[in-house]
């Protein structure tokens, strides 16, 4: 039975990593063009986009549930979902307390897990729309949007909101049911028998959570997107990025599904992260597709993704159609 859409989720509010090397994964996160925000946690080191949405590192611990990355090694250990009311706290505490732990701490955030042992949590938006950045203006032949001023420059990316997150698991039809069923998630597109992309929310961003199938078992963090501003912004935050020696994972490219320009690097948060400009928004008159689950879905365009096989470097394990 369908959660419909009781519960008013606003997006991804914040992902806490933990990680092997702190030190690292700040550095990297600064780099990106987050804003480091004194914690009053010792343990807790925080960075923040633009419009309040954030990552928290933690040293990783075993030894600790809450500082144990989902997949081992460093990645994901709690993924925090906004809501707009404390009504759909409430909704979600009756909903998801029927079959699994869900309890409020005491800042009035609610944790629980997914089925796949995923651990989740649930709090009022910190986020605040981005109202004051003036809008990329575009000249085409016929339409002239920008008259008599220079288009802007890059020297680095400053991400203005966290897009969606992407998890690696062993099947991700089967991954997706607890969102789609007990939170009411909604499919916007799938990879055929590959990849599942899922909105929180029925108007808005094409997808907040990505579900694909690994290349290797098990699951874990495959990659965090965040929106800037254009893709001239993907473009002088990737070179920036990469001129302070990190490595690309993929791109720059133009994803087909979702339309984003996207730039990925290889991080220390235990997958890669996405800079992403132009993605597709959405209605409820949105009808989801399926993709076939070739190489070439993967991207319209791209630099260096491509390997001489036909097969990607990039993030989307290889077609099982073709590998049969
Ligand atoms: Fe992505």
């Amino acid at each position: 039975m369908s959660a419909g859409n009781r519960f008013r989720f606003t997006g991804v509010e914040c992902v806490k990593f933990a990680v092997q090397d702190v030190a690292e994964a700040c550095r990297f996160a600064s780099d990106w063009g987050l804003t480091y925000i004194a914690s009053t946690d010792p343990e807790m080191k925080v960075f923040r986009a633009v419009d309040g949405s954030e990552v928290q590192v933690f040293a990783a611990d075993p030894s600790r549930i809450e500082r144990t990355p989902i997949g081992g090694g460093s990645g994901l250990c709690e993924l925090v979902f906004g809501v707009e009311d404390q009504q759909t706290l409430d909704a979600l505490l009756d909903e998801l307390s029927k079959d699994r732990r869900a309890e409020f701490d005491a800042e009035g955030v609610l944790h629980s897990v997914d089925d796949l042992g995923i651990n989740l949590a649930f709090r009022i938006a910190q986020r605040r729309a981005v109202t004051t950045q003036e809008v990329t203006r575009y000249n085409a032949p016929g339409h002239a949007e920008r008259i008599n001023r220079r288009a802007p420059r890059y020297e680095a990316a400053k991400p203005r909101e966290i897009s969606h997150i992407a998890i690696g698991v062993d099947d991700a039809g089967e991954a997706v049911q607890f969102y789609l069923k007990r939170l009411g998630f909604i499919v916007s597109d799938r990879y055929a028998n590959r990849g599942v992309f899922m909105r929180c929310s029925p108007a808005g961003n094409h997808h907040h959570v990505f579900f694909m199938n690994a290349k290797v078992p098990g699951t874990r963090f495959n990659h965090l997107a965040f929106k800037v501003r254009d893709i001239h912004e993907v473009i002088g935050g990737g070179q920036h990025v990469e001129s302070l020696g990190w490595k690309t994972f993929a791109g720059p490219g133009r994803h087909i599904i979702s339309s984003a320009c996207f730039w990925y690097f290889q991080t220390p948060f235990g997958g890669s992260w996405e800079y992403a400009a132009d993605e597709d928004i959405v209605t409820p008159a949105w009808e989801a597709q399926d993709f076939a689950a070739t190489s070439h879905v993967f991207t319209e365009w791209t630099f260096g993704l491509e390997k001489s096989d036909g097969t990607l470097k990039g993030p989307i394990s290889g077609s099982k159609e073709k590998a049969l």
